[in-house]
């Protein structure tokens, strides 16, 4: 998902890859990052110390473990933003011990640049947060802004509409 992002977010102009970073320990994760100018750091730590925005985009039973790990380095002068799925704004708000939050929620067809995200914004997360977000995510595809208490209705509906789509059954309504 994070190389999907970056990938979308280079291609489409918004930023270039000399301005993301990202921290990675496997070989094969590293290399595809590099290959596109994106800079790979050794520690979380490193990504966290030297970004305005962090893109959280572990798997979710790590996620934890992460945010309470960079937790000293974290403040409200960085934009905190999350695409982990099941995870709520509540948990990561406490975990990180700030609410300039935003949680994310792109469907699977990020991937090939055609997704749909629902973002949802935290307690301290303005609306300028929320448009520089859109437009990221908006570079991997549509992006709709929801009540966050909808991800898990969203995020089936359109699961079904994917699958839909692939069978080329396209639901109108
Ligand atoms: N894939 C999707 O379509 C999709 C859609 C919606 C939401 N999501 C969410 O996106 C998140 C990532 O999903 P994914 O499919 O991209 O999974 P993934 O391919 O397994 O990527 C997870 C990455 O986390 C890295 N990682 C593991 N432990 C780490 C740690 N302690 N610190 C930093 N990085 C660590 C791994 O990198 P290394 O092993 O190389 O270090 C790995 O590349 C998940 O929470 C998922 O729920 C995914």
């Amino acid at each position: 998902m994070a190389e999907s992002i970056a990938r979308g977010v280079v291609k489409s102009g918004l930023l270039p890859a000399s301005q993301i970073r990202t921290a990675h320990l496997g070989y094969a994760r590293r290399t595809a990052f590099e290959s596109f100018g994106v800079k790979v750091l050794d520690h979380n730590s490193q990504v966290v110390e030297d970004s305005d925005v962090v893109i959280l985009s572990v798997k979710p039973q790590v996620v934890k473990g992460v945010v309470l790990q960079l937790r000293s380095l974290l403040s409200e002068k960085q934009l905190l933003v999350s695409v982990v799925a099941g995870v709520q704004l509540k948990d990561l708000q406490e975990w990180a011990g700030h609410s300039r939050f935003i949680r994310v929620m792109p469907n699977t067809p990020a991937a090939v640049g055609n997704a749909a995200s629902v973002i949802s914004l935290g307690a301290a997360a303005t609306e300028d947060d929320g448009q520089l977000i859109s437009k990221l995510f908006g570079a991997i595809g549509k992006v709709w802004t929801a009540n966050e208490k909808l991800f898990d209705a969203i995020t089936g509906l359109s699961h079904i509409l994917y699958r839909d789509e692939k069978m080329g059954l396209i639901g109108l309504f």
